[in-house]
């Protein structure tokens, strides 16, 4: 490809307040807890941020607050290459906050205030459309209301655009969406959430793939963690296993993997080789604190992967 792949992302952006954490509370328990940090969050600006950094010209649907959060955000994007034309703010809602406690394994726990993501209507997405019929690949999450997401997602797939959907957090899903995802990628709690299958072993995973497969999904990409990958297409399995890495934070590994895999597939590689990319760009992640933050350069995933020199 002669040019920059463009990736268009609709999803939600959010300021993250991180406190760190020998453990995750029980309920009703109090803890004292480590050092507590602030950073650039929200899984479609992480996602967006992440693309960016991976070489691709990204395009960014969502909605802020006019608030001191939103500047901040906006800034961030910003800096990071980002294009904003398709980022509105709203007086009505607060920028979205999502509180964090990550634990001394890396773990964490989220609760999204979602505010002005809330906000964000089919109508913005109509306004965006330039944004989304003309890119390679549109990547979605959950963090936004499901009906745009629809109707985003619907209006990529009718212009021939590949629909990622990042089904995160979590939940069943219209058979109206299914249709018209290319590849989903869900973990394996939210590949139980999606199905309602047991998905405790491979065999598992791939069976609960295989029936979204029946609703129409062109792809399924199970994320295992540390384990890597399975992609499920009509044609076959395979497991794409990942580099072991020392672990900090686990926060936005998910949000690193969709954004090198948008990538990859918008560059025109083989699912295979993509989910491989993708692997690499979570293990990097995770090695570092924060979610945008620690999202990782396009240099560090190739060296990861032993491709420096090609
Ligand atoms: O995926 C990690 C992200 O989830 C965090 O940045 C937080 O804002 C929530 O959206």
């Amino acid at each position: 490809m002669d040019r920059k792949p463009k990736v268009t992302v609709v999803g939600s952006c959010n300021i993250d307040l991180v406190v760190r954490a020998p453990r995750i509370p029980a309920a009703g328990e109090t803890i004292l807890g480590g050092p507590f940090f602030t950073g650039p969050g929200g899984k479609g600006a992480n996602q967006a941020i992440g693309a960016a950094r991976l070489g691709a010209d990204v395009a960014f649907v969502a909605k802020l607050g006019r608030d001191a959060f939103g500047d901040q955000a906006a800034a961030n994007l910003e800096r990071e290459g980002v294009r904003l034309d398709y980022v509105q703010r709203t007086a009505k809602a607060a920028t979205g906050v999502a509180f964090i406690v990550v634990d001394d394994a890396g773990e964490n726990t989220i609760i999204v205030a979602s505010g002005a993501n809330a906000q964000l209507t089919s109508a913005d997405v109509d306004s965006s459309s330039p944004a989304l019929v003309g890119a390679d690949v549109a990547l979605f999450q959950l963090e936004s209301p499901l009906a745009t997401v629809i109707h985003a997602a619907s209006m990529a797939r009718a212009a021939g655009v590949k629909v990622i959907l990042n089904p995160a957090p979590g939940r069943r899903l219209e058979p109206e969406l299914l249709a018209t995802v290319d590849v989903l990628t869900p973990n394996e709690t939210e590949m139980q959430l999606i199905t309602g299958m047991l998905v405790e072993t491979l065999v598992q995973v791939e069976s609960a793939a295989r029936s979204l497969l029946a609703q129409g999904v062109g792809a399924v990409v199970v994320t295992l963690g540390a384990k890597g990958a399975l992609a499920v297409t009509p044609a076959g399995s395979r497991y794409v296993p990942a580099d072991e890495v020392a672990v900090v934070d686990t926060t936005g590994a998910g949000d690193a993997f969709n954004a090198a895999l948008a990538v990859a597939l918008a560059e025109g590689q083989p699912l295979v080789d993509a989910v491989a990319f993708a692997n690499a760009a979570a293990a990097l992640q995770v090695t570092k604190n924060g979610a945008a933050p620690a999202m990782p350069r396009r240099a560090e995933v190739e060296a990861l992967m032993g491709k420096e020199n090609i």
